[in-house]
């Protein structure tokens, strides 16, 4: 089997991730007064999200740092896996733990492809392996490979960039991703969709992902815990969104996720849970009468345009229903992933002209709408849970 390049490192593809434990780990910068990092405990399950929240300056980035070597801790241990970080080779820890930050920080003068290959390349894969590997992650990311490879960094949108710098962060396929404020960088928008599409890959990949936030609903969302931090790099609470969000232990924690409010709960109920509206479908190439006829009958002004397999593309008002055949609309269509929150809907739907938003899943298949009507009744839902506790 010499010749294939695997997809990872070892011949397991179901690998998951790797556990990481710090055990009092201790940052002191010279010449600082405060200890930026003051005996940090903590264990990050194989294969989960961990979110790192706090105020700035808490130590959040500088205990993240500390996880790949970028930053020596003062004291303390790492381990991933059960080894020592600090042992390690620099190429173990390269192949071990890959590195992601805002605005994906790519080199201006690689093209996207070379961008991507730099880890392979140190650890020395051969070129048909890089090459197969990088068009396979810019699949994974959502880039079409024969489009994208060989652009450079400033072709690219901002949130194109970050997708690479995402792509470059996986390319050795480690056990451990490393983010810092990954979407910070980008429109509220594109925020959301980066946001969806890694919740979609780590479905796949089961990496343990650790990612810094300022965003607590970013957390909410991502997290299968959420650690949060005080200066110091003190633990306020480090537990799931459900609990934090229910139970916040202590005043700071109460202020930091601005209390347990039904508005919040938002980024806690993804689409998925809530009854999608299944308003008049038609497919490219039907009679625009036929389709006309029956949206009238369901008393719909306007009708989702599904693509030959099953890709909403158009959402045309019945009036631009004209003609022998059904067009493809020109404007891009904004899709709901079926993963993204109630508060990402609301995001999107702002910016329909229908005020609401087409809700997709899987392979981008059209699963139905989500209005203003079915977020503010799960509100009120909410609310009077909440009220009956
Ligand atoms: N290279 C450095 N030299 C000295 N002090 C630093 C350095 N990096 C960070 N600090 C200090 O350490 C503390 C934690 O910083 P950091 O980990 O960057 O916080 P956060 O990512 O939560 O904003 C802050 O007080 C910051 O000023
Ligand atoms: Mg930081």
């Amino acid at each position: 089997m010499s010749t294939t390049p695997e997809r990872t490192g070892s011949a397991d593809t179901s690998i998951s991730g790797a556990e990481i434990v710090l055990d009092n780990v201790v940052k002191r910068y010279p010449g600082q007064k405060t200890t930026a990092v003051d005996s940090l405990s903590l264990t990050i399950p194989a294969g989960e999200i961990v979110m790192f929240v706090g105020p700035s300056g808490c130590g959040k980035t500088t205990s993240l740092k500390m996880i790949n070597r970028l930053i020596e801790p003062t004291s303390g241990t790492i381990r991933i896996d059960g080894e020592d970080v600090l042992t390690q080779s620099e190429n173990d820890l390269r192949r071990r733990i890959g590195y992601v930050i805002q605005g994906g920080s790519l080199f201006p003068h690689m093209s996207v492809a070379k961008n991507i290959a730099i880890v392979p390349k140190l650890l020395g894969w051969d070129s048909s392996r890089i090459t197969k590997r990088t068009d396979e992650l810019l699949e994974l990311v959502g880039l079409d490979p024969s489009r994208y490879r060989d652009r450079y960094p400033r072709e690219l949108s901002g949130g194109q960039q970050q997708r690479v710098g995402v792509a470059r962060g996986l390319a050795a396929d480690p056990p451990v991703v490393l983010m810092d404020e990954p979407f910070g960088a980008v429109d509220p928008i594109t925020r959301q969709r980066l946001q969806d599409e890694l919740l979609s890959i780590q479905r796949e990949l089961h990496k343990t992902i650790v990612c810094v936030t300022h965003d607590i609903d970013e957390a909410i969302k991502l997290g299968d815990r959420i650690l949060i931090l005080q200066d110091g790099a003190q633990i306020a609470q480090y537990d799931t969104p459900e609990v934090i969000l229910g139970a916040p232990a202590g005043e700071f924690v109460e202020d930091f996720v601005g209390s347990g409010s039904a508005l919040k709960q938002l980024s806690l109920t993804r689409i998925s849970e809530i009854a999608l509206r299944t308003p008049t479908t038609a497919t490219v190439g039907e009679r625009t009468d036929d389709v006309r006829r029956r949206a009238e009958s369901n008393g719909d002004m306007a009708v989702i345009v599904l693509d030959g397999r099953g890709r909403p593309c158009g959402w045309p008002w019945l009036r631009q229903l004209t003609g022998e055949k059904l067009v493809e609309p020109t404007e891009e269509l904004i899709n709901l992933d079926h993963r993204a929150t109630l508060n990402d809907a609301l995001d999107t739907m702002l910016s329909s002209s229908h005020g609401a938003a087409v809700v997709t899943g899987d392979r981008d298949q059209y699963l139905g709408v989500v209005d203003f009507r079915s977020v503010t009744e799960h509100i009120r839902m909410l609310e009077e849970q909440a009220a009956r506790d």
